[in-house]
């Protein structure tokens, strides 16, 4: 009898796809048991990690910090192969420390009495939201959103804050406004931590699940890129194929299709259709494509979308619509002095945190765009870097994809003005600007944006869990199917044909590089259990 090897496809190439890879190939080459390949639509490894060069800094369109460095096997890897050290400056070298400097819409600068209580209660409430303050019910799935369990906390504090005190100083602004815009300010950055635009529909219970590693926050030095280079070394040419886009995924729920006797083989239960027509079989298939394109897939209109034929059983299909998944941008900005002779004493651009009014206020500045007033920040990439960095999310984040990089450069820059300037009629736009020119004022030359949202391989960023939607469903994302294999070696309805992995299938370390990196390694360990191999 002819035993036909078992054939491993998985789809996609970025950190679980390539883990998985290596995993079963160096168990499948010392044993030759297995054809393994990996099969990725794009013209490029690496998916949500990208790291290329901008204003002669290294800088990352993806995937930036290893969230603690305790643990975590990327840093681990990051030693090995000294991608820790660089001779050329890098995204964050000096860290997430640097003093950054507060200010209000229209120039006000922030000193620290104004802002510490508001940080104070906000990361109190976070740290009782992330359980580190209870022993509340892990894992429910309920109804409470972060955004109303935040903003709860907020109207509790100002209603127990005293008597508003005098602003003279501070223009439109009273002691309620800023308390609340310095809070949106904090809300913000959750927004892209969490990729959770509205943080109404982050749930509340399921923060408690979410792990870091201990240690410290760190980027690297070489580039996130130079991990997966690493892990795409170790495997030989020929095995990832790339530009391999997979539109149709055929499977087998039920089959029941005797053995054929002559050749004593089953046909493989998985057919795969590519972009181009061509099609290939296989006994197990790795999904590893983001759960934004698994949410496209399940309202699968065949339109050369990712679809499953039949279409995934209703509690994968349920799982992949409760969860969320947001979209987040980073925006790469180059400065050049606007004039020749700067002063010598001149700081450079500061960490740059920004309280904006609430975007609907008639107290709001009309030359700062929409899209600009839920960024938390603009900080240059490291000390004394030329390349400021700003994140976008949801709504901001999908409209910074559409824009002209000029309407970028008018709008950032209109905003940066309103900052900086200590000018506050500036934004009103009845003062000529170039009467204050002082030693802030810069010129964006050009930018860099990533558009996670609108590429058809990832339709978004990371992964959230969502109100109404909670643990469980993560781990559902990781069920193979078909779901009870009712036979072992028979051809009726075979095992472990669809397995799921990426970051999107982690419990505990969804949204990360690390959690796709566990899954990848998952699903390998999974079908080598199966043929008994582990
Ligand atoms: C802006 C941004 C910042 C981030 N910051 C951090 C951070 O600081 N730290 C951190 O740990 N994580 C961060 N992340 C998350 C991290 O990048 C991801 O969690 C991780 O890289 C996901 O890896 P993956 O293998 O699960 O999926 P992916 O990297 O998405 O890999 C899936 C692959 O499948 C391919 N594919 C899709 N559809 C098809 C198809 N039909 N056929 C064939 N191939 C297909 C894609 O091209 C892609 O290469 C960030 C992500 C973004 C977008
Ligand atoms: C990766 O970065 C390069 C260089 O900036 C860019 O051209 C490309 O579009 C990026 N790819 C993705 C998928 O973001
Ligand atoms: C950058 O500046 C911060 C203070 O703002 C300082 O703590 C840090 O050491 C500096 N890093 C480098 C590399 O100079
Ligand atoms: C086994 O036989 C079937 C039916 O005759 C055929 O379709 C299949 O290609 C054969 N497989 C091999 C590996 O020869
Ligand atoms: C940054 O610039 C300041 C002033 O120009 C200088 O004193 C400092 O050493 C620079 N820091 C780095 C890390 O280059
Ligand atoms: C697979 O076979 C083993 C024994 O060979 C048996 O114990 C097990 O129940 C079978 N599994 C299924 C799903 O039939």
């Amino acid at each position: 009898m002819v035993v036909k090897k078992a054939r491993i496809v998985i789809i996609g190439a970025g950190m679980a796809g390539l883990t998985a890879a290596n995993k079963l190939h160096s168990v499948a080459a010392a044993k030759d048991l297995f054809e393994v390949c990996v099969v990725e639509g794009g013209n490029r490894i690496g998916g949500r990690i990208n790291t290329t060069e901008f204003g002669g800094d290294i800088i990352e369109m993806g995937a930036t910090w290893i969230h603690g460095i305790g643990g975590s096997p990327i840093h681990k890897i990051a030693q090995q192969i000294h991608a820790l050290e660089s001779d050329k400056p890098w995204e964050w070298m000096d860290g997430k420390g640097n003093e950054a400097t507060t200010i209000a819409e229209g120039g006000f600068v922030l000193n620290p009495s104004f802002l510490h209580p508001i940080k104070k209660l906000f990361n109190n409430l976070m740290d009782h939201a992330q359980g580190k303050m209870s022993t509340t019910s892990k894992g429910d799935c309920g109804n409470l959103g972060v955004g109303s369990f935040l903003r709860r906390g907020l109207h509790a504090y100002c209603g127990s804050s005293k008597e508003e005190e005098e602003f003279n100083r501070f223009g439109k602004w009273n002691k309620k406004l800023l308390d609340e815009a310095i809070f949106a300010m904090h809300e913000n950055v959750l927004r892209t931590d969490s990729s959770a635009a509205d943080l109404f529909t982050l749930d509340y219970g399921a923060e408690s699940e979410y792990q870091m590693f201990p240690g410290e926050e760190i980027t690297i030095a070489k580039g996130y890129m130079s991990i997966i280079e690493h892990l795409a070394s170790l495997l030989p040419p020929g095995l990832v194929q790339l530009g391999r886009r997979v539109t149709r995924i055929e499977w087998q729920p039920e089959r029941h299709e005797p053995m054929n006797m002559e050749n004593g083989t089953c046909s493989r239960p998985v057919m795969l259709h590519f972009c181009d027509g061509s099609t290939m079989s296989a006994d197990h298939v790795i999904v590893t494509v983001s759960l934004g394109v698994l949410k496209a897939a399940i309202h699968g209109d065949d339109s050369g979308m990712l679809t499953f034929h039949p279409r995934l059983p209703p509690f994968k299909a349920e799982a992949i619509s409760r969860l969320g998944f947001g979209v987040v941008n980073k925006l790469f900005m180059q400065l050049s002095p606007r004039h020749e002779k700067r002063d010598e004493h001149s700081k450079g651009f500061p960490f740059l945190h920004m309280v904006f009014h609430s975007p609907h206020s008639e107290l709001r500045h009309k030359k700062i765009p929409w899209w600009m007033r839920r960024t938390a920040s603009l900080c240059p990439i490291y000390n004394n870097s030329s390349v400021i960095l700003g994140w976008f999310s949801g709504e901001e984040g999908l409209a910074l994809e559409s824009l002209k990089d000029e309407e970028i450069i008018e709008g950032v820059s209109d905003t940066i003005s309103c900052f900086l300037s200590h000018s506050p009629e500036f934004c009103n736009g009845n003062v000529d600007s170039e009467k204050y020119s002082h030693e802030y004022e810069v010129k964006v030359s050009k930018v860099l944006k990533s558009q996670w949202g609108t590429d058809p391989l990832f339709l978004g960023s990371y992964s959230y869990v969502a109100v109404r939607s909670c643990g469980d469903d993560l781990d559902t994302m990781a069920e193979p199917l078909p779901k009870s294999g009712n036979s072992n070696h028979s051809c009726v309805s075979p095992p472990l044909q669809i397995l799921f992995a990426g970051e999107a299938t982690h419990r505990t370390y969804y949204s990360t590089t690390h959690g796709a990196y566990f899954s990848g390694l998952r699903e390998a360990n999974r079908l080598l259990q199966h043929y008994s191999l582990c």
